[in-house]
């Protein structure tokens, strides 16, 4: 298959290895040449995924020198908030009946959107979606990991299980579109709310009261919008919710523990270095839970903090502090 992998980061650099290993022709576009250039020389991507070899056949090009009339396959590896420019710019572009697979995790801000949707508004075609525990620190290094690849088309879902499948990097197919996307969205604000614990020298109880109640609010969230409660049970749910609130990769945790330690909202992505998807993913589930009318006791203490209203040590007092409840309503 040719494949155009759009998003030059940790996860666009790791997906592409995967799919050449697989024995697809990959180009990954980049914002520059002097950035295709240098991945080209390279074959490493030293920022982004440093120590780890790419593929000489995987080839960098500048968005503004590529051309994709001949992929089969686009895939979207850029952050939620940029993917609906990137689909306007692949619209016109693109083959009549390729393949469209996003791999964002995130809500848009303003329009409240999942990247699939900004995807088919911009490009008049629907976009398949790929999520689960897949930290590209990992994949890239072939440990052994599993993923769910989601369409409304069973025909499509297949097809892409089939191309992307190899014995390191396992894909289960699911119908549910929006319950697999918004579980990868919801799952870093709640990974932000971790590292607050972790940064403020929690334990394990902590982390696991968290994660477990977390669920929970991601899982009414989701169903009142339509998704399946199998899939917040299921990979792209809680599969992604323990890797991503556990790991030492992940950046949303990261942000939290930066979080607890004083850093500024304002400064977190520059300190972390790459795009922490979990801020503007907290506002804009902040946004969504009040148009629903739905509560997200520990997402809001995220958005609290990240607006600036509270400190992490506060965040805990408002938490602990929530009146006596059943576990399940
Ligand atoms: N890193 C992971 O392990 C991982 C795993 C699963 C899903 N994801 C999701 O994949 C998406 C990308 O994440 P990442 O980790 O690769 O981010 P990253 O910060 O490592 O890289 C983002 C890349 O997108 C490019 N980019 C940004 N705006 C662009 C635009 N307008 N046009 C073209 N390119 C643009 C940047 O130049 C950069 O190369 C996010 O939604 C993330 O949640 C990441």
């Amino acid at each position: 298959m040719d494949v155009t992998v759009v998003g030059s980061g940790s996860w666009g650099s790791a997906f592409s290895r995967l799919l050449q290993r697989r024995g697809h022709r990959v180009q990954v576009l980049t914002m520059t040449t002097a950035e295709a250039d240098e991945l080209n020389r390279r074959h490493e991507n030293p920022h982004f995924l440093p120590g780890v070899a790419l593929p000489p056949e995987v080839r960098f090009v500048a968005m503004d020198e590529a051309e994709l009339g001949a992929s089969e396959l686009v895939v979207y590896a850029v952050p939620t908030q940029a993917v609906r420019a990137v689909a306007r710019w692949v619209g016109p572009r693109r083959a009549p009946g390729s393949l469209q697979l996003s791999l964002a995790k995130g809500v848009e801000l303003g329009t409240l959107e999942r990247p699939s949707q900004a995807i088919r508004e911009e490009t008049g075609d629907s976009a398949a979606v790929l999520s689960g525990p897949n930290h590209a620190e990992e994949v890239a290094r072939d440990m052994p990991s599993a993923t769910v690849v989601a369409s409304a088309d069973d025909e499509v879902a297949a097809r892409l299980q089939a191309a992307i499948m190899c014995e390191t990097f396992r894909v289960y197919t699911n119908s549910d579109v929006l319950g697999v996307e918004f579980c990868g969205a919801a799952k870093n604000p709640i990974a932000v709310a971790v590292g607050m614990s972790d940064g403020l020298g929690f334990g394990d109880n902590s982390r696991a009261a968290l994660i477990t109640r977390s669920l929970a609010e991601v899982t009414r969230l989701g169903l009142a919008m339509g998704g399946r409660f199998e899939t917040f049970a299921g990979l792209a749910g809680i599969g992604d919710l323990i890797a991503t609130c556990t790991s030492r990769h992940s950046r949303n945790r990261r942000a939290g523990e930066l979080l607890a330690q004083g850093v500024s909202p304002a400064d977190l992505e520059a300190t972390v270095g790459q795009v922490v998807e979990g801020v503007p993913t907290a506002r804009a589930l902040h946004d969504l839970a009040a148009r629903l009318g739905l509560e997200l006791p520990v997402t809001e203490q995220v958005y609290a903090v990240l607006e600036g209203h509270s400190t992490a040590a506060e965040t805990v007092q408002r938490l602990m502090g929530r009146e006596a409840k059943r576990e399940h309503q």
